[in-house]
């Protein structure tokens, strides 16, 4: 058994044993993936400020995020296609999340349904929409996701159609994979991964298929979506979904303090400071670097959280630590599932969570509530580079 002891150990493993159309997917991030790669170097820029003898006794990680309790304020994003990194992908994550304390979102894109997820855990999870052209599939998901007692809706801002990654087209990405003789090849030294995969039923779009009127063929996720994604969504059909809802509601996907502000207009709960992992529009800024503008905008209003780029407990503190009231995780948990499945996933919350509590007490903090822009040193100039 490998020890781990880090993300990017769960990252190897990961690579080693999931099909290379998946890892990529994973691992990848739209067009030159300028983004992508400035997500993680720009939180590298950020430095951590040591404080000593400061008594660190009595410490905790412990938070809330939407006024729920959680074990860090750190909670698992929604992610297309979980269930194809590893069978039953999405019901091993929501599990690990939920023993472990924090909170699990369940991608419309995903493979098990929420109803899966539901009857395989029992803390309420968040459920992540899509809207789609059908308004009667918008409707009726979200009559699911109410049924199967999801706590929050997460609503995707920045996706009305996707931006390319080529290494998707390039490995032809499908799910259930079509059996190609690359593919064939590649599965050869996966083994466990299709062993595994032929013991569950769950190989489809759980929340599509059977669910939407002519439902085409989602297996093909590029051509898909650019047919059936609303690209007409705006600020008052986003406020139609909220309303539809009824209940807490998070949107994600904001990079700009005046999107902030039409967020917070909305009574939006919570938004999350995000470029999609680098995944949507390529040249835009790192979350990292947008952040402080956006909490002094709309700080007081609304829960700003942070996603893109994080890989580590110290990446969480440095957001913190820039006003960010929680966090979410992508890729970081993704590896863990690839590499382990239910229990990578707890690895990956597990090592995060142990950097996160030893840098807070080197930089002298007890309490997440305690974090500052006190905690970090950054470059000068670094939020003003671009105007
Ligand atoms: C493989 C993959 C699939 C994703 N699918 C979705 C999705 O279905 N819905 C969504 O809102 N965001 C999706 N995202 C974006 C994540 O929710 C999150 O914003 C992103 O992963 C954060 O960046 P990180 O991976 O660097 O942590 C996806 C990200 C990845 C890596």
């Amino acid at each position: 058994m490998p020890v781990i002891t880090n993300i990017a150990d769960l990252k190897r493993l990961h690579k080693c044993r999931t099909p290379k159309m998946f890892y990529d997917y994973a691992e990848s991030g739209s067009y030159t993936e300028q983004t992508f790669r400035e997500n993680t170097e720009d939180f590298a820029q950020i430095r951590l400020n040591q404080r000593v003898a400061v008594d660190m006794t009595g410490r905790s990680t412990k938070s809330q995020m939407l006024g729920q309790d959680v074990a860090m304020p750190v909670a698992l994003a929604p992610v297309g296609l979980t269930g194809m990194q590893r069978a039953d992908g999405e019901i091993k994550a929501a599990k690990a999340a939920e023993k472990f304390g924090v909170p699990y979102t369940l991608s419309t894109m995903s493979i098990c349904s929420i109803e899966d997820v539901a009857e395989n855990t029992s803390a309420p999870f968040w459920f992540q929409i899509y809207t789609l052209t059908d308004d009667d599939y918008n409707k009726r998901v979200l009559e699911r996701a109410r049924a199967a007692g999801c706590s929050a809706l997460v609503i995707t801002v920045d996706l009305q159609l996707l931006g390319q990654r080529h290494k998707d087209l390039k490995n032809g990405l499908s799910a259930p994979p079509k059996f190609t003789l690359p593919v064939l090849l590649d599965l050869a030294t996966k083994w466990r991964w299709g062993i595994e995969m032929l013991q569950t039923k769950r190989r489809f779009f759980g929340n599509i298929v059977g669910h939407v009127d002519s439902a085409g063929d989602p297996s093909s996720l590029a051509s898909w979506t650019a047919e059936k994604f609303d690209q007409s969504l705006n600020w008052d059909r986003i406020k139609q979904l909220m309303d539809m809802w009824g209940g807490k509601v998070i949107l994600k996907g904001i990079l700009t303090t005046e999107d902030a502000e039409m967020a917070a207009a909305t009574g939006a709960d919570a938004i999350v400071v995000s470029n999609h992992g680098g995944r949507q529009l390529d040249g835009a800024l790192s979350s990292i670097r947008v952040l402080p503008s956006i909490v002094s905008a709309v700080g007081d209003k609304t829960e700003v959280w942070l996603d893109s780029g994080i890989r580590s407990g110290q990446d969480v503190l440095k957001a913190l630590a820039l006003g960010a009231k929680g966090v979410m995780i992508g890729r970081a948990y993704v590896n863990g599932l690839g590499a382990m499945g239910e229990a990578g996933v707890t690895t990956a919350l597990e090592v995060i969570q142990k950097e996160l509590d030893t840098s807070m007490a080197l930089c002298g903090e007890r309490r997440i509530d305690q974090l500052g822009r006190h905690d970090v040193l950054v470059p000068q100039g670094f939020f003003d580079t671009y105007s």
